[in-house]
């Protein structure tokens, strides 16, 4: 314990207060396996939670990849190197539209910062549409794309917000294909806005599954209304695949083939190299000579040939291992089991999700759908102290977000299922 405390005080002094941490009494973690982690005192944690060791942690394969190219070269995209060419090939091929050139960054906040540059440069217009729950990453542009977490204090006028989609409450629609012509309403009355202030329109960027405004439970097709209204007022479309990507929402490696839109640009980071940094842009190679030709654009780390190994070898796994399979089976499975606990705990609104993307919506009142925020993360809380790392999000934060490595299997899914069982009775007596 004071070793733990010694540790808070040292991040204080050394990295400045208020740095976001997990949990109440947070997880000091030291080693990881597969979809298992281990703190400091040898308790292990089932990792509900974590996207990024997408084919699980420190899956061999990514680890020999790494190390292989690290002890050879690694340089930048200013030398010539085939690692970028071989593993840009292979991605965009996973590809359904005209996806066909890519530019690599460490990040997902610097691949949709460009993405933006972008979308501002073929379209000579400023204007960009985003959700107001939504996060798109750290830059000085991209972080003012949210209401929710703006982490700088001026505001851009050429960025606006529509409300974010929320499939449980309908926010006053009488069904999902009224909801969906609101949304785009609400879309083409903001294009009317930045016309009229002389901004123009560019574009939107949105996550289709909408990973951070809580997951609503859309079908494909939702977006259609939204789509033609953005293409009759001539915007480009970006889909923010840096949670939804890779496979994890099952079916499809791409949350826009699931919804039925067809991006312009595509951005994708987090699982892409299983905790390497690796983060990118993908776009069809008219839009990317544009941009080219008009602004230099160098990355020095970007587009490494160590972190192509590393990302290479997590297609090559996602494709060997059947991840998509694996995450669609798993993820019916689980929802079939969450299913199962809402008839037994009134509080549980709603049960939604895709692939190894899924949760419950916890509510105080269900007639109302009265978000249970801070009853969520007492749970979120309580199940870490059983062993379980989740977390929650969501308009109201009362959403428990489960999103586990994608070699998540059956066996993982009953024992989550056992500890959340435990955790909610627990609760229910309690209340
Ligand atoms: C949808 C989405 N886009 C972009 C980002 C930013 O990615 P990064 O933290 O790699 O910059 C995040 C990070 O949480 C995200 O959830």
């Amino acid at each position: 314990m004071t070793h733990y405390k010694n540790i808070l005080v040292k991040r204080d002094q050394l990295l400045g207060p208020n740095l976001p941490t997990f949990y109440d009494q947070p997880v000091h973690l030291v080693k990881g396996k597969d979809v298992w982690v281990w703190d400091i005192d040898g308790k292990k944690y089932l990792d509900c939670y974590n996207n990024v060791p997408h084919v699980g942690h420190c899956h061999p394969k990514v680890v020999e990849a790494i190390y292989k190219q690290s002890s050879t070269l690694n340089t930048h995209t200013r030398y010539i190197h085939e690692g970028i060419l071989t593993y840009i090939e292979k991605l965009t091929q996973t590809f359904n539209f005209d996806l066909t050139t890519a530019i690599m960054t460490c990040t997902g906040s610097e691949a949709n910062d460009i993405a933006l540059r972008i979308a501002q440069t073929i379209t000579n217009a400023k204007g960009i549409i985003s959700t107001n729950h939504t996060y798109h990453g750290n830059t000085a542009l991209v972080s003012q794309l949210s209401d929710t977490n703006p982490s700088s204090s001026f505001s851009l006028n050429s960025f606006k917000r529509v409300f974010a989609p929320d499939s449980y409450r309908l926010n006053g629609s009488k069904n999902l294909e009224e909801y969906s012509r609101n949304f785009a309403q609400d879309i083409e009355q903001k294009i009317n806005e930045f016309k009229k202030e002389n901004i123009g329109f560019a574009g939107i960027i949105l996550c289709p599954f909408f990973a951070n405004e809580g997951f609503p439970n859309l079908p494909n097709g939702w977006l259609e209304p939204a789509q033609k209204i953005i293409k009759k007022h001539g915007g480009i479309i970006i889909a923010d695949e840096v949670q939804p990507g890779f496979g994890r929402l099952g079916s499809s490696m791409w949350s826009h083939d699931i919804i039925g839109i067809q991006p312009d640009i595509v951005t994708i980071g987090k699982p892409m190299a299983n905790g390497h940094p690796v983060g990118a842009l993908i776009t069809n190679y008219n839009f990317m000579s544009e941009f080219r030709k008009k602004y230099r654009y160098f990355n020095t780390f970007g587009g490494n040939p160590v972190s192509c190994a590393a990302s290479l070898s997590v297609l090559e796994i996602i494709k060997e291992e059947n991840l998509l399979s694996n995450a669609e089976k798993v993820g019916d499975y689980a929802q079939k089991k969450l299913k199962e606990l809402a008839k037994k705990y009134e509080f549980i609104g709603d049960v939604r999700g895709s692939g190894l993307f899924f949760g419950i919506e916890l509510v105080s009142d269900k007639n109302a759908k009265t978000p249970a925020s801070e009853l969520t993360s007492k749970i979120v809380n309580q199940m870490k102290d059983e062993g379980i790392l989740l977390s929650k999000l969501g308009i109201n934060y009362n959403t428990l977000k489960i999103r586990p490595p994608m070699t998540f299997t059956k066996a993982n899914v009953d024992y989550l299922i056992e500890k959340l069982d435990k955790v909610l009775d627990k609760t229910q007596l309690n209340d």
